[in-house]
């Protein structure tokens, strides 16, 4: 295997969500917004980028970089703005965009979940609730239908265990539950949603590949030698990062706080039920225990020098190539759905795709089986509770004219993705 060169048959995309992009939608976010739970009380996503409005243009754009796969969502709220009451003419634009993806010759990996729910959800079927799975069946029939004959990508989830930690055990996110019983029954609920997804999109054609985006971030213990951090890294490393892997592929779920707790879940269905393991890779963090709840802290550090990203996340590549080995275990194709840099001058987003594309060619050519990567992400976005301070885009958008202006990292993209040669930028 070349170590420089990515085979002709792997994918390079881009990735993207629904509310972070398309505009004009009203949600559980937006409501969210509106009661002044951002960072900045007064942001909001609004008109976002204008997507929905666009997508013809930037369409254009992610061809015009030689890229052939597109990650997107269909949007919940836009799509059943009521409960079972569907919108016709919403479905017919997602139908129309998913057929010229096609004729671009452009693999659509659509998102059936990406962090935003309908504002009826959680009044009538939150996470928690077994209300959810008939609401989410509805649902992801509709999606099945619109997508019917077309050759898509499924990932019924986006990051769960985010959506699960920020909303149902802390209450940064939508609902703002903050109660541990309710993540672990949503964990659980999300776990069978994934198997019931599956089996809505299988019945019309068996050949569509079904995965679901997992975040993984390296844990490291912010005191080295403490024996506390460590266990915390090590639990929340089982937890957060593979305890759902192993439901999807093994067939149970298993959360184990040593000396606290162990809970077992048999989830029917669930074994083999993933086509291919969708990765997003970030960053890593140092986690620190605390006496008092919630008995941990993490921060991001520097210790290579790197500088932190804008957002303020360690550069950590090696972490992403540590984690690509770690999920060998799976026996499952791996494509990495996300992975990318808040930088808001543009000028660090190529040595950034630079060092991580050279720790998935490494991992490959250590036998891990990674077929794809998607950046996020095209188009500057909606970067939730941080709303528009964040630039995680290929292209930069200016708000106030909704212009699209590429950053250096395009033609760098381009050149990787069309001659397959990993070179410096
Ligand atoms: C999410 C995206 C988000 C990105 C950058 C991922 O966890 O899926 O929606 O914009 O991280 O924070």
């Amino acid at each position: 295997m070349d170590a420089d060169r990515f085979p002709d048959d792997f994918l390079f995309g881009a990735a993207t969500s629904a509310y972070q992009l398309e505009g004009g939608i009203e949600n559980d976010w937006s409501a969210w917004e509106r009661a002044g739970k951002l960072k900045d009380p007064a942001a909001r996503c609004g008109p976002a980028v204008d997507h929905w409005n666009r997508f013809d243009e930037d369409l254009a754009l992610l061809t015009s970089l030689g890229l052939k796969g597109f990650r997107f969502s269909l949007e919940w709220a836009r799509l059943e703005p009521e409960p079972g009451r569907f919108d016709d003419a919403a479905a017919a634009r997602y139908r129309k965009n998913l057929e010229a993806m096609r004729q671009a010759g452009v693999t659509p990996v659509v998102t059936l979940h990406h962090f935003t729910h309908p504002t009826w959800f959680h009044a009538q079927a939150g996470w928690h609730t077994p209300a959810v799975l008939p609401a989410w069946e509805r649902w992801v029939r509709f999606c099945a239908q619109l997508c019917d004959g077309l050759e898509v990508v499924v990932c019924t989830l986006n990051e769960p265990l985010v959506l699960l930690a920020a909303g149902y055990l802390s209450k940064v996110f939508p609902p703002g539950l903050g109660d541990p019983r309710a993540t672990v029954a949503a964990l659980e609920n999300m776990a069978r949603a994934h198997v019931l997804a599956r089996a809505a999109f299988k019945e019309r054609n068996p050949a569509t590949k079904v995965g679901l985006a997992q975040h993984l971030m390296l844990f490291a213990a912010d005191r080295r030698w403490n024996p506390l951090d460590q266990a915390l890294s090590r639990v929340a490393d089982a937890a957060f990062n593979h305890a759902l892997l192993e439901a999807l592929t093994g067939g149970e779920l298993l959360l184990r706080v040593p000396g606290v707790t162990t809970l077992r879940r048999p989830i029917e269905g669930a074994k083999g039920s993933m086509d291919y393991l969708g990765l997003n890779y970030y960053t890593r963090g140092h986690l620190r225990f605390r006496p008092t709840p919630p008995f941990l802290e993490y921060v991001f550090r520097d210790p290579h020098g790197r500088g932190l990203t804008d957002i303020g996340w360690e550069v950590y590549p090696e972490g992403f190539g540590f984690l690509l080995r770690a999920c060998k275990r799976y026996g499952l194709p791996i494509w990495v759905l996300e992975n990318g840099i808040d930088d808001r001058s543009g000028q660090r987003r190529a040595g950034y795709l630079h060092q991580h594309l050279a720790e998935l060619l490494r991992a490959r050519a250590e036998g891990v089986d990674v077929r794809a990567y998607f950046h996020w992400s095209l188009l500057d976005n909606f970067e939730w509770l941080e709303a528009w301070g964040p630039r995680f885009g290929l292209f930069q958008v200016d708000r106030a004219t909704m212009r699209r202006s590429p950053t250096p990292a395009c033609e760098y993209f381009k050149r990787i993705a069309t001659s397959r040669m990993l070179t410096p930028p």
